[in-house]
């Protein structure tokens, strides 16, 4: 009989796994006083628009946004959100019914899955996937079958065995992706769509990338039929830079934004008002000023594959996101965690290792380029006097 260790559900993930290994091994790094150039999490340095950070301090001058924020509250900030997305696609969402206020994009894909799907339910979802996903299909009680990557980085989803399809509630896509780069078309989601409305499943696409592309990406919730079967998640983390105030919304399916909000009703009260003015004014701001940070990133992964290359490794340059994902030089006698463990102890660049994000990962490393161009330069260097030296 398998005895149930106290205080721990089936359900709670085991631990940080693979990143809080890396996060001992960056902090022993600085112990010995090494400098770490980290970039092993995807946390943007760039910064946050300053009407933003206006509204919310003058949102803390202001006693009237104190209080709990209940539904009727967050309807201003729900209007800007729908109102952003007919800027941006062209399709008018009724804020009071198509979408919802989230502590995050990360918190709400969470919440989501135990909205829409029980315990026991199938979650399609990609190997290799942003590693909260894992930690959310578990929480939630859900198998997560991973679909392997194919051509241009994308899933086969008609590969997916029909059994396991049937047993499935949800598929779970993200592009631009984390932690691969790589970018879906917009016939790659109408054939999703069709999986979906084949096999009656949610759509679940988590989008927070999206301003981090020179050019427009696309939004299966604005094609024909995604209302009847899309949720998609947006943040303020990547396009804003505002990841430690924790802010998102998620815009679609009534009947799914519905069972997502009754989830959360008994476990938060909506994010700080002042968030939410923050959030109206990032919105706000012109496409021109997100265009130029999408030329940044553009600038970064141009830079950081240039100058791998010239260490001699050649990575993929993507055409969006702020990461290059790239599978280990070949002759090295080490494996994407020994790797990414032996840069970090011997130079200070910090990298995540590949099988942080699923099995698929194992040999690939990630380098989130949240550093300035000159900076990512200097760790090629080291990077590169590294793997001559492992290599030797
Ligand atoms: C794919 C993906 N989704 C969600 C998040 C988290 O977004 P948020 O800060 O809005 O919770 C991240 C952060 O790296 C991500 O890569």
């Amino acid at each position: 009989m398998v005895v149930p260790s106290m205080f721990r559900s089936r359900r709670t993930p085991s631990g940080g796994g693979v990143f809080l290994e890396m996060d001992a091994a960056k902090a022993e790094a600085r112990a010995r006083g090494l400098e770490v150039i980290d970039l092993s999490i995807g946390a943007s340095d760039l910064p946050p628009p300053s009407e933003a950070l206006q509204a919310l301090k003058q949102a803390i001058d202001d006693p009237a946004t104190y209080g709990y924020c209940l539904k009727s509250g967050t309807l201003p900030f729900l209007e800007s959100a729908t109102e952003w997305y007919f800027r941006r696609y062209g399709v008018w969402l009724e804020p009071r019914q198509e979408a919802l206020c989230l502590i995050g994009s990360q918190e709400g894909l969470a919440h989501l899955l135990m909205a829409v799907a029980d315990p026991g339910d199938v979650l399609l979802m990609c190997d290799v996937a942003y590693p909260s996903y894992f930690g959310a299909a578990r929480v939630a009680g859900l198998e997560a079958y991973l679909m392997p990557l194919g051509e241009g980085l994308l899933p086969n989803l008609w590969a997916v065995p029909e059994a396991v399809a049937r047993r499935a509630k949800a598929v779970l896509l993200n592009y631009p992706n984390n932690p691969t780069a790589a970018l879906a078309s917009e016939e790659f989601f109408v054939e999703a769509l069709k999986f979906c409305q084949h096999y009656d499943l949610l759509l679940i696409h988590d989008n927070p990338y999206l301003d981090q592309a020179l050019n427009p990406t696309p939004s299966p919730l604005a094609l024909p039929g995604g209302r009847e079967r899309v949720v998609e998640l947006f943040s303020f983390s990547k396009s804003y830079h505002l990841a430690g105030f924790r802010l998102g919304f998620a815009l679609g399916n009534a009947r799914a934004i519905e069972s997502l909000e009754a989830l959360k009703a008994p476990i938060d009260f909506n994010p700080y008002l002042g968030i939410q003015c923050m959030g109206m004014a990032a919105l706000a701001i012109p496409p021109e000023r997100l265009q130029a940070d999408a030329r940044i990133w553009a600038g970064r992964r141009s830079a950081m594959a240039a100058a791998l290359a010239e260490q001699g490794w050649e990575v993929p340059l993507p055409e969006a996101g702020m990461y290059l994902w790239a599978r280990l030089p070949p002759g090295l006698a080490l494996d994407d965690l020994q790797f990414a463990k032996a840069l970090l102890a011997q130079t200070g660049v910090a990298l995540s290792p590949g099988r942080a994000f699923g099995p698929g990962g194992v040999g690939y490393v990630r380098f989130a380029l949240v550093q300035p161009e000159a900076v990512l330069r200097q760790a090629a260097l080291k990077i590169g006097a590294f793997i001559r030296s492992a290599e030797g």
